[in-house]
């Protein structure tokens, strides 16, 4: 139960849903945690409480990926509290679903600029506080990048792009020592797709259908995943998208 011991591990989103689980996996584990919000403070101090009653190490740092001087201040606090990342959990997103007819502008800037903007410029802050030994970064998509979902063109263009991102990052930080890789998970029941209206919905219930184990996803088992992408286990992978989806695709 210690295969992060020493590590310094940021998850971005890790107020809720998929990344409170990651940043749960991850300190058990025995990684240090940096669990970032944007507005959630509560729920990210529930779960610092719930790690350090665990036994293990994590702070609540605010601020969100979408703006540049917040994430500036993210990593600042980080240096301060750690001295350094060897783990970058790229998992802050948005999403919600509309047909192209009803498609706003300011719901295309709020998607991309969390989900690829905010991805790319926390990496960028990131690598500059990982040790020479370098460490792993693991990209949270969707396996909506490939499924082409009818009303989801902004989001798959998002996690499209990360997809792609990831690829590109891991070929430039390889020499460094720096894996990158992605995992796309199909749906999870989290607080997001419960406030988005998607739990219960007809929509949600094909996916279930359409996956051969049958059903929705917990944060657990994405966490799982992405724990072994942190770890030396993993060491022989960059590049990799691995979808962590019960079959669906
Ligand atoms: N749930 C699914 O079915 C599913 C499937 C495939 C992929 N994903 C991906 O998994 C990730 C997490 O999804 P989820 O369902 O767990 O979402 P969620 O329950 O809505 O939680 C989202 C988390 O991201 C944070 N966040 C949102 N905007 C942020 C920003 N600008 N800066 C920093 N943090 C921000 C939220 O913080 P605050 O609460 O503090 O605002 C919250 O902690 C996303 O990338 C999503 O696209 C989810």
């Amino acid at each position: 139960m210690s295969k992060l011991k020493g590590k310094v591990a940021v998850v971005t989103g890790a107020s809720k849903g998929i990344g409170a689980g990651i940043a749960k996996e991850l300190a058990a584990q025995g990684a240090s945690v940096v669990v970032n919000y944007a507005s959630s403070k509560e729920g990210a101090d529930k779960v610092v409480a719930d790690i350090k009653s665990a036994g293990g190490t994590a702070i609540a740092v605010g601020g969100s990926v979408a703006k540049a001087a917040d994430i500036t201040s993210i990593f600042a606090e980080t240096k301060k509290a750690f001295g350094k990342v060897d783990i970058l959990v790229n998992n802050a997103g948005v999403y919600a679903f509309s047909p192209l007819e009803a498609i706003e502008e300011s719901e295309i800037d709020r998607m991309f600029n969390t989900n690829v903007k905010g991805l790319l410029l926390t990496t960028q802050a990131a690598v500059a506080l990982f040790p020479k030994e370098g460490g792993s970064i693991i990209n949270i998509g969707s396996v909506a990048s490939q499924m082409a979902v009818p009303n989801a063109s902004i989001y798959s263009g998002t996690k499209g792009a990360v997809d792609t991102i990831t690829r590109v990052l891991a070929k430039e930080l390889g020499p460094k020592g720096i894996r990158v890789n992605g995992v796309n998970p199909g749906p999870v029941l989290t607080e997001g797709v419960v406030s988005a209206g998607v739990d219960g919905s007809d929509f949600l219930n094909s996916m279930i259908q359409q996956t051969p184990l049958g059903r929705i996803g917990q944060p657990k088992d994405i966490a799982e995943v992405v724990t072994y992408l942190a770890s030396d286990d993993a060491g022989w992978l960059t590049g990799s998208l691995i979808e962590a989806a019960g079959g669906l695709r």
